[in-house]
């Protein structure tokens, strides 16, 4: 069972997935990680995010026991993340680890922008988690508070914004509801009722799978 849980900023996909990892058995990989750790590391040797070779360079060194590091987690971390995943060879140089986490034996989940439609366009579930800008900013207002970080809504609301042109502007691998995707808006949801919805599909596409139709 492979599950791919695409969308916007601070849509609720993180939660979700790990909701849904936890519920089903599941390993989880956050896959903006990745892209937050080569931003980091460019930010932390004092390089421009936008710098190709550098970027480049940082996404083949990764190290990958890094992926639970809270500073990977601050809004200039995401925004420079954001910048490195627009240049094709940071997102070619991430590919394979992604791609071998999906095609594990027993199945995994996996969220990002992408994983639908570039990185497992062969998952047995794809959710395209979204919700307004307004509802996205105040998560990420809250979330980045809970970690002693101090955002105006007014400021995140424009942050989301950009990072939105941006991820879903690009040429390579833009953000974008994968074919057969089921759409799921949490704007108004709490995240108890987004996520018995989420596994609501998911047990209904597992349904389908053993019965042969799907
Ligand atoms: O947590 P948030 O939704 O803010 O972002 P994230 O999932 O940590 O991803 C940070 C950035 O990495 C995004 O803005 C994307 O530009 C990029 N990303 C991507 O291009 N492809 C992925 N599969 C995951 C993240």
């Amino acid at each position: 069972m492979i599950i791919a849980i695409d969308g916007p900023a601070a849509a609720g996909k993180g939660t979700l997935a790990r909701a849904l990892a936890a519920h089903f058995g599941l390993p989880h990989m956050d896959t903006g990680a990745l892209y937050r750790q080569v931003g980091a590391a460019l930010l932390a040797d004092g390089l421009d995010p936008a710098d190709p070779v550098a970027a480049e360079q940082a996404a083949r060194t990764l190290d990958l026991t890094r992926f639970t590091d809270p500073q990977l987690r601050t809004a200039a971390v995401g925004e420079a993340a954001s910048v490195v995943a627009a240049i094709p060879a940071v997102r070619q140089a991430l590919f394979e680890a992604q791609r071998a986490f999906a095609l594990q034996p027993g199945g995994a989940v996996l969220d990002g922008r992408d994983i639908g439609t570039v990185v497992c366009p062969e998952a047995d579930v794809k959710l395209f988690v979204e919700a307004s800008p307004e509802a996205r900013a105040w998560r990420r207002v809250a979330e980045l508070e809970d970690r002693g970080e101090h955002v105006s809504f007014e400021e995140m609301l424009a942050q989301v914004r950009i990072r939105d042109a941006r991820d879903s502007g690009r040429a390579d691998a833009p953000l974008r509801a994968a074919e057969g995707a089921h759409l799921l808006d949490t704007s108004d949801l709490s995240i108890g009722a987004a996520v018995d919805r989420a596994r609501a599909i998911v047990e209904a596409a597992i349904r389908r799978k053993a019965a042969g139709t799907g």
